[in-house]
């Protein structure tokens, strides 16, 4: 078993959490797996809006300063513990950043081991994950892909599929062109919906469009956003709130009646004044908390994107060495759907 345990790993931990300049570089010794665990050697990783709010211990209780970030990555098994079956050295694999919540219905103890804040995430050469969390990839999806697609991903389909129950023709709207917003994009034209997406620029509206967009709002230049949502598409059936409680009731006022709205986002911070609600009552829609997902809607998401040949969009790569700067560059906002860290 020697050869399974890696000296000199390099890692980045999350330091004491003043910002991203609290992140440091250090080098670990990762021991044998245990019982029920692989260690993979990363490949690529994917950041999220929740990492900066983490580093900036925004994100519930202080981590320890040695707590590894990122909850999403794919990379290969180089060792595999007793009692693991299914899941071989070699294998190409990711897993969901939940890395307890294997199916069915939330619960919170999925808290427990979450990657990146409750449990160490992957930005390290090598993680160590309880075998029965990992999905092996598809073939035909990269390693890159498959770590853009984590918690933003799972985090879309199940709005857009198992919230929104999407079908041909619907009318999904999604707010701004970061992760989660860009990947509800794709995965509504994987199922033949009309999508109306906003954002702050025409630049990156313009993208939006060629990733298949149908009708493009900026909400600079349109602040009353939500009826342009209905004047152009008579209203949406599945709205993906990204946003939060500062834009809930334009939200509602943009959904056709029965839409489906999955809220998660919390970009927009808390306003003086919350929201009224009156259109979820008016056109009763369904509103749901959605906290990411389990390992059956990664496997379920990573097959659809599989068999029909869809990629999440990566805005920009950026080596392993420039981590601080991949998240520093997140953090300004410039990107369009996913940034990537990438492991020679
Ligand atoms: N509940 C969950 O399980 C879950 C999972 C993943 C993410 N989230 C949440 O979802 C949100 C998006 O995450 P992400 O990783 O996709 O973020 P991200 O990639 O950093 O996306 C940020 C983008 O959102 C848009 N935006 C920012 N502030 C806005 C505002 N006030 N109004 C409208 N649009 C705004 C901007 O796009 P434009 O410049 O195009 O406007 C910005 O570039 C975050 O709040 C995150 O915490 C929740």
């Amino acid at each position: 078993m020697a050869d399974s345990v890696f000296k000199d790993v390099s890692a980045y931990e999350v330091g004491e959490q003043a910002g991203v300049d609290s992140l440091r570089r250090v080098k670990r010794e990762i021991g044998e797996p245990g019982p029920g665990e692989v260690l993979i050697k990363t490949r690529a990783a994917s950041l999220n809006y929740r990492d900066i709010m983490v580093l900036e211990g925004r994100y519930g209780a202080k981590k320890p300063d040695s707590r590894v970030p990122l909850g999403d990555g794919a990379g290969e098994v180089v060792a595999v513990g007793a009692k693991v079956s299914g899941i071989s050295v070699g294998d190409r694999v990711s897993a969901p950043h939940f890395n307890l919540w294997l199916d069915g219905a939330y619960d919170p103890s999925i808290f427990a081991a979450d990657l990146g804040n409750t449990a160490d995430g992957w930005l390290s050469e090598v993680v160590r994950l309880p075998a029965s969390a990992c999905v092996k990839l598809p073939e035909n999806l990269s390693f890159e892909s498959a770590a853009a697609l984590g918690a933003a991903g799972i985090t879309a389909w199940r709005v857009v599929e198992v919230l929104g129950k999407v079908k041909a023709g619907d009318v999904v709207l999604t707010l701004g062109t970061g992760g989660v917003s860009i990947m509800a994009l794709q995965i509504a034209k994987m199922n033949g919906a009309r999508v109306v997406i906003t954002s702050s620029s025409d630049e990156k509206l313009e993208l939006a469009r060629s990733l298949g967009a149908d009708s493009t709002i900026n909400y600079r230049e349109r602040p009353d956003w939500e009826n342009a949502v209905v004047e152009q598409t008579g209203g949406a059936d599945i709205v993906v709130e990204t946003v939060g409680l500062s834009t809930l009731d334009q939200s509602l006022a943009a959904c056709a009646p029965n839409a489906r709205l999955g809220f998660l986002g919390a970009l927009g911070g808390v306003p003086a004044q919350g929201p009224t609600l009156t259109a979820m009552l008016i056109k009763n829609v369904v509103v749901q908390g959605i906290t990411a997902g389990s390992r059956r809607n990664f496997a379920d998401l990573l097959r659809a994107c599989s068999q029909n040949g869809v990629s999440p969009h990566i805005d920009r790569r950026f080596p392993f060495d420039e981590a601080p700067a991949a998240l520093q560059y997140l953090a300004s906002a410039q990107h369009v759907g996913k940034v990537v860290v990438t492991f020679d």
